[in-house]
């Protein structure tokens, strides 16, 4: 029996880890605390709400008070922290939220759960801390060299992660993700976005020249690997975890256009993001040798992304209004007029 923490379980990644863990161990609580920003939806934890193994609790990662009551009331055995302010575009329009969350946040829970004997701390975190690397593939051990203040944050809260192992011998794990995606992403994210914007005929905003590389990891394989490490993670180690599936923007938009049977003249190349990171590689032979391996064949995870935003359309219309707008505004309005 393990009562688990789960931080930002509202969100993309945080709801598809919950989804799998409350099917996958009954006999464990899962339990989520999460703020519901923009980015939290209930709708996400819609498939669990019933599960007697499951419970909510909206509360911010950084008010002490928030998580100590949810950690002494549930009597929490391990967290795995997903929460985090997590868009690069929204970091480089204003960073504060990312400082506030990303960092102030982590060290809350690190101080939270050591005050309380919490005996297991995973951090989810990002590929992103490394920077960008022309040619080859960043190792556990390589420097950081974030580019973004979104980055810059995921870095800050690692450094946390790593302090309260050394300094006070928490058993505490990191994964460094790469781009993921699924089911219920936010459609900020080019993925949602473009496969929604296309649905609805609208143009297509590929930042700079469109031959930027991500490695692209389908979110199940992201939140099954969180559980190997969880379980089988050694202490105070980091583990890359890839989807081993590097494309240029461009082809996958493509890819995706073709898939809708949608023209490729929705394709706008517009102005790029600053300090743009041209491509993200990881070697993944640490998770490997634990048993973990991302299931591959990107274009059918693709499609089937895809079918599932063009028969969901209830779950991302409504997000796609409000405060959504403001922020599509700001971001898209003056580029898409403008061009590159
Ligand atoms: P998301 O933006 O979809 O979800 C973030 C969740 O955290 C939301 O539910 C939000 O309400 C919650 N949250 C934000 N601030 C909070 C706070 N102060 N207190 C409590 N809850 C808060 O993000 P995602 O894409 O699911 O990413 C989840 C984690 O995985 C993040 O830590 C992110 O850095 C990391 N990650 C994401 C990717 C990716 O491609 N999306 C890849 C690697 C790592
Ligand atoms: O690599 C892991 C990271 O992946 C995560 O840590 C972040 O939380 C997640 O948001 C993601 O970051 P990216 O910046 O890579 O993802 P995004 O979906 O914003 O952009 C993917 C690529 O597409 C990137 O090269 C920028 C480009 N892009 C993005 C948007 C939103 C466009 O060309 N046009 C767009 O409108």
């Amino acid at each position: 029996m393990q009562t688990i923490l789960v931080t930002g379980g509202a969100g993309f990644i945080g709801s598809a880890f919950v989804r799998y863990m409350v099917e996958k161990y009954p006999h464990y609580r899962i339990i989520v605390l999460d703020k519901l920003t923009y980015a939290g939806n209930m709708d996400n934890l819609l498939p669990v709400s019933d599960e007697p193994n499951y419970k909510f609790y909206r509360g911010d990662i950084a008010d002490h008070g928030a998580v100590r009551g949810v950690i002494e009331t549930e009597k929490i055995d391990s967290i795995v922290n997903f929460a985090a302010e997590s868009h690069v575009d929204r970091s480089i329009l204003s960073p504060d939220a990312f400082i506030q969350t990303d960092v102030m946040g982590v060290y809350v829970l690190l101080e939270e759960a050591r005050r309380a004997g919490v005996t297991r701390f995973h951090q989810v975190s990002t590929d992103e801390v490394y920077g960008s690397i022309p040619v080859g593939f960043f190792k556990e051990g390589d420097p950081l060299e974030p580019n973004s203040p979104y980055a810059a944050s995921k870095a800050g809260g690692e450094m946390m992660v790593r302090a309260y192992h050394v300094t006070y011998g928490m058993n505490t794990t990191v994964t460094r993700g790469s781009n993921t995606f699924g089911e219920y992403q936010y459609p900020e994210k080019v993925l949602p976005l473009f496969i929604t914007e296309a649905i609805d005929d609208r143009p297509l905003p590929v930042y700079g020249d469109g031959m930027q590389v991500r490695d692209w990891l389908y979110v199940d394989d992201h939140a099954s690997a969180i559980d190997l490490v969880l379980h089988q993670g050694k202490p105070g180690e980091i583990y890359n975890v890839g989807g081993e599936n590097e494309q240029h923007n461009i082809e996958v938009t493509r890819m995706m256009l073709r898939f809708l049977e949608k023209p490729e003249s929705l394709i706008r190349y517009v102005k790029d993001r600053p300090g743009h990171d041209r491509r993200y590689a990881l070697t993944c032979e640490k998770i490997r040798a634990l048993g973990w391996h991302p299931s591959g064949d990107f274009p059918a995870l693709l499609e089937k992304t895809i079918r599932w935003y063009q028969k969901n359309e209830w779950w991302w219309r409504k997000i796609k209004t409000g405060e959504y707008l403001e922020y599509y505004k700001k971001q898209y309005a003056e580029r898409l007029t403008e061009g590159n």
